[in-house]
């Protein structure tokens, strides 16, 4: 296989061996839940003594609750190790792109304002920018803010410009750590000035990075693009 392509741990990896949880991959927390294991056995061991009625009652129902959520967590992770040990690394796609959408109504069924929507939906962005990252995928691209929306309320257009920033603000060491160039595209001139300086900044000194590409597409269109 070749070298490159193999799947390696990020730098979230190093930050956790540190003891530093902050910004730890989706990889770290397996093995964070691996490290977990051996509490894990430690509470099985107690489970047994209480089922046999050495412990008291309390004791062994907050057991059970604490073993309950170890497993769940367990699952979640074996489940996503698996998933991992089914891909073939050699034809992993060279562009992954992905279009933001669905926020809004997420929040709805859940009686939210729509910018907790937005808010999850950035979790969830990062959660799966994490994954490209650390398979290796060239080429990520999101489609984050279209032309149409500069015709939503603009309370929601401060607050997503306001994502937007905290986002780069967040990001913006970690671009470097992993190599990532940041390429925003779209009529850029049309994102207001409270934004625009800081999209340019992080563009301008992550261009030098040819590992990785994240290309935001901001205040895009297909019209404008074809234009
Ligand atoms: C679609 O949800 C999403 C958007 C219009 C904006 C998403 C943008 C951000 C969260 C800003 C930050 C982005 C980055 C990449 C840093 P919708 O409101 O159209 O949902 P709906 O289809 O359910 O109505």
């Amino acid at each position: 296989m070749d070298e490159e392509r193999q799947y390696s741990p990020s730098p979230g990896w190093a930050q956790f061996q540190d003891g530093q949880e902050e910004g730890q991959s989706n990889l770290t927390r397996i093995c964070f839940i691996i490290r977990l294991k051996f509490v894990h056995n430690f509470l099985l061991f107690v489970n047994i003594l209480a089922r046999s009625h050495a412990l008291t009652p309390a004791y062994t129902s907050t057991i059970s609750i604490i073993m309950d959520e170890f497993q769940a967590v367990e699952a979640r992770h074996l489940a996503e190790e698996e998933l991992r040990d089914q891909l073939d690394l050699g034809s992993l796609p060279q562009h992954m792109a992905i279009i933001m959408d669905g926020n809004g109504r997420w929040a709805a069924q859940r009686g939210l304002p729509r910018i907790a929507g937005h808010k999850e939906g950035l979790a969830a962005l990062q959660d799966v920018l994490d994954v490209g990252y650390e398979l290796n995928i060239p080429y990520l691209t999101i489609y984050a803010f279209s032309q149409e929306n500069w015709n939503r309320p603009e309370s929601e257009i401060r607050l997503l410009m306001g994502l937007l920033e905290q986002y780069l603000s967040k990001e913006r060491q970690r671009f470097h750590d992993r190599n990532v160039r940041f390429l925003p595209i779209g009529r850029l001139e049309q994102l207001p000035s409270s934004v625009l300086p800081l999209v340019s900044e992080v563009a301008e000194e992550t261009r030098h990075y040819t590992t990785r590409t994240l290309a935001v597409a901001l205040s895009y269109g297909g019209r404008a693009e074809i234009i």
